[in-house]
C-alpha cells in the first residue's frame, strides 16, 4: 500500500513530496506524505470509499477535494464529520469510516484554545480575488488577514498547470501555480497577513463591530478565533455543479476542478480510462491535463452543438487524439461500489436524449464540468441579500461596483460574486481593497486612483465575447442595489 497511485514523473510538474507519515485506517496502517490531506493519502494508497450516503446507503467518494461538498466526511481521533481532503494527514492519526452519520463522542476529548483579533479588513479566501485585497489594502496602509480553510494559500490557482492569457497586470503568461507563488510572495513583502486551515464558520455583528468566529486546525486540537473587524471582504470562490443520472453517486464521478486537486497539487493519479462530460474551459483543460499525468482519455462529451469554452483549448485536444463529440450526454454511469463504465447517447435540438444511439464506453473515471456556482453561503448568514442572476451562475449576493453588499462593510469579490475568470477576481479584490482604504481614509488619493483604474481594466476585460455576459449579470446586479439602497433611505 501506499504508493500505486502517485505521479512520480510529470511534464510540468515537480512533486516535493515531504516526510512520510504513518496513520490508522480502520485499524490499518497507511503511509502518507506530510503537507497532503488524509484523503488524499488514502485515495493514494487505493482507498476509494470514503464513507455511505445517509438517505440510501450509497458508497460515497472524493468529489470537489476543496472543502466544498460533504463526500469526505470521516471520524478523525473520534471526532465526526472532518472533511478529511482539507484536514492535513499527521503521524498517528486515527481515521474511521463513520457510517451513515457522524456520531460525537460520549467524552470529548478535544483541546480547543481561544483567541481574539481585531483588523481592519478581514479577507475570507485566499484565491486569487483575496490575495489581491490583501495586497491592495496592505500596501494602502491598512491592517489586514486573510484566512483560507485549504492547507495550501491560493484558491483554483495552484491546480492550474498552463499559461493564463490576459494582461500583464494580472501575470498572463505564468502557470496558474505560479501565479498563485508571485501573489503570495507580494503579499509577504508588502507585510500582509494569513492564516491556512481556518474555515470562517459564523458571523456576528457585536458592539457596532462585524465579528467572525473562525476555527483554525492545529498540531494538537483547535483554535476558535473571534476575529473582529471594520470590513470584512468575502472571496469564498465557488463550488462545482452536480448532474443528475443514474449511478452518479458511485467513486469515480468525480469534479473536475477536484481531480485538477488530486492529480496538480498533490501527484495522485485518479483513474486510467476517464470520460469527461462538458466542454467548457474546465473540461476542456482537465482534458490536457490528465493526458499530462498519463490518464487515458476515452471522449469529452458536450450536450450543445458547440464547445463552450477557448477553441485553442479544444483544438490542443483534438490534436491530442481525444474525441469531443457534441450533441451528447451521459445516460448513465456503471458500476457497484466504484465506476466501471458509462454509457452515452446523443441529444436532440432540445437536448433530449435520441433512443438508438446509446453508446457504451470503457472507463473507472467520469469527470463532470458543467459549470459552477458561487459559494455565498457565509454572506447569507451575515444576511446579505441575494439575487438570482442567470449570467453569472446563479445565486450571487448582491453588490454594487465597489463589490460593497447590501450590508455596510461587507464586501463580496471573485467568483463568490458571480462566476468569471481570474483575471476578473483579480480586479474586483484591488476594487474592494481601494474602496476599503479610500472610506476610511488611507491614503483616499492613490486609493481612488488604483479603485478607477481597476474599473478600467475590467470594463475593457468585459468587452471580449466571453464576458460580455458577465458585464450584463453585474449591471442587473448593480441596478438591484440602488433599488435596495433607495429603499432603505
Ligand atoms: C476547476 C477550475 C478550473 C479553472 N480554470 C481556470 C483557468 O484556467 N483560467 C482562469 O482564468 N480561470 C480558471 N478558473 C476560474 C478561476 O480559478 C476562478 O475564477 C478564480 O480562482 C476565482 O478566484 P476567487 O479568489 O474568487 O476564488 P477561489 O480561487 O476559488 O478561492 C476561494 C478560496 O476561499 C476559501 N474559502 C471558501 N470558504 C471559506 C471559509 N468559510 N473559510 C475560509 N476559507 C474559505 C477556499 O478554500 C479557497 O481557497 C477555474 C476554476 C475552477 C474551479
Ligand atoms: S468536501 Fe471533501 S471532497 Fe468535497
Amino acid at each position: 500500500m501506499g504508493t500505486i497511485q502517485r505521479i512520480w514523473r510529470h511534464p510540468i510538474l515537480d512533486f516535493k513530496r515531504g516526510r512520510s507519515v504513518r496513520f490508522q485506517f480502520e485499524g490499518k496502517r497507511i503511509e502518507g506524505y506530510e503537507n497532503e490531506s488524509i484523503a488524499v493519502a488514502l485515495f493514494a494508497s487505493g482507498v476509494k470509499v470514503f464513507g455511505r450516503s445517509r438517505r440510501f446507503n450509497h458508497p460515497m467518494g472524493w468529489f470537489c477535494g476543496i472543502g466544498k461538498c460533504s463526500s469526505c466526511l470521516m471520524r478523525v481521533n473520534g471526532i465526526p464529520n472532518v472533511r478529511t481532503c482539507i484536514t492535513p494527514v499527521r503521524e498517528g492519526m486515527r481515521v474511521e469510516l463513520q457510517g451513515r452519520k457522524g456520531v460525537l463522542p460520549d467524552e470529548p476529548n478535544i483541546k480547543v484554545k481561544k483567541k481574539e483579533e481585531y483588523v481592519r479588513v478581514l479577507i475570507i479566501g485566499s484565491g486569487p480575488a483575496g490575495l489581491e485585497t490583501g495586497i491592495t489594502s496592505t500596501k494602502l496602509g491598512l491592517d489586514t488577514l486573510i484566512i483560507d480553510e485549504n492547507p495550501i494559500p491560493g484558491g483554483q490557482l495552484i491546480k492550474q498547470t498552463h499559461k493564463f492569457f490576459g494582461s500583464k497586470k494580472e501575470y498572463a503568461g505564468l502557470r496558474g501555480f505560479e501565479i498563485a507563488k508571485t501573489m503570495l510572495e507580494g503579499l509577504r513583502k508588502c507585510g500582509g497577513r494569513y492564516l491556512t486551515e481556518t474555515s470562517a464558520i459564523g458571523y456576528y455583528w457585536k458592539n457596532k463591530k462585524h465579528k467572525f468566529l473562525a476555527v483554525q486546525k492545529q498540531e494538537d486540537g483547535y483554535q476558535l478565533l473571534e476575529i473582529k473587524a471594520d470590513n470584512i471582504v468575502v472571496t469564498s470562490g465557488a463550488s462545482e455543479n452536480y448532474l443528475p443520472f443514474p449511478r452518479n453517486y458511485l467513486p469515480g464521478v468525480y469534479g473536475a476542478g477536484g481531480v485538477q486537486t488530486l492529480m496538480n497539487v498533490y501527484g495522485v493519479k485518479p483513474g486510467n480510462k476517464a470520460l469527461i462530460v462538458g466542454a467548457g474551459n474546465v473540461g476542456l483543460i482537465i482534458g490536457y491535463q490528465l493526458l499530462q499525468a498519463g490518464v487515458e482519455v476515452k471522449a469529452l462529451i458536450e450536450a450543445m452543438p458547440h464547445v463552450g469554452g477557448y477553441l485553442v483549448h479544444a483544438s490542443k485536444l483534438a490534436r491530442l487524439g481525444v474525441p469531443i463529440l457534441l450533441r451528447h450526454t451521459i445516460k448513465e454511469a456503471k458500476g457497484e461500489e466504484y465506476v466501471n463504465g458509462a454509457t452515452i447517447i446523443e441529444v436532440d435540438e432540445n437536448k433530449q436524449p435520441i433512443e438508438g444511439t446509446e453508446r457504451k464506453l470503457d472507463v473507472d473515471l467520469i469527470l463532470i464540468a458543467v459549470g459552477l456556482s458561487a459559494s455565498t453561503k457565509i454572506l447569507s448568514q451575515a444576511g446579505c441579500e441575494k439575487m438570482f442572476v442567470q449570467e453569472l451562475g446563479g445565486w450571487i449576493p448582491i453588490h454594487n461596483e465597489n463589490m460593497e453588499t447590501t450590508i455596510d462593510g461587507i464586501y463580496v469579490a471573485g467568483d463568490g460574486s458571480g462566476i468569471a475568470e481570474a483575471s476578473t477576481a483579480m480586479l474586483e479584490g484591488r476594487i474592494a481593497g481601494a474602496a476599503i482604504a479610500e472610506r476610511e481614509g488611507y491614503n483616499p488619493e492613490d486609493a481612488r486612483r488604483i479603485r478607477e483604474d481597476a474599473f478600467s481594466e475590467l470594463s475593457k476585460l468585459r468587452q471580449s465575447s466571453s464576458l460580455k455576459i458577465v458585464a450584463e449579470g453585474k449591471r442587473k446586479c448593480q441596478q438591484r442595489w440602488n433599488e435596495v439602497k433607495s429603499h432603505e433611505k
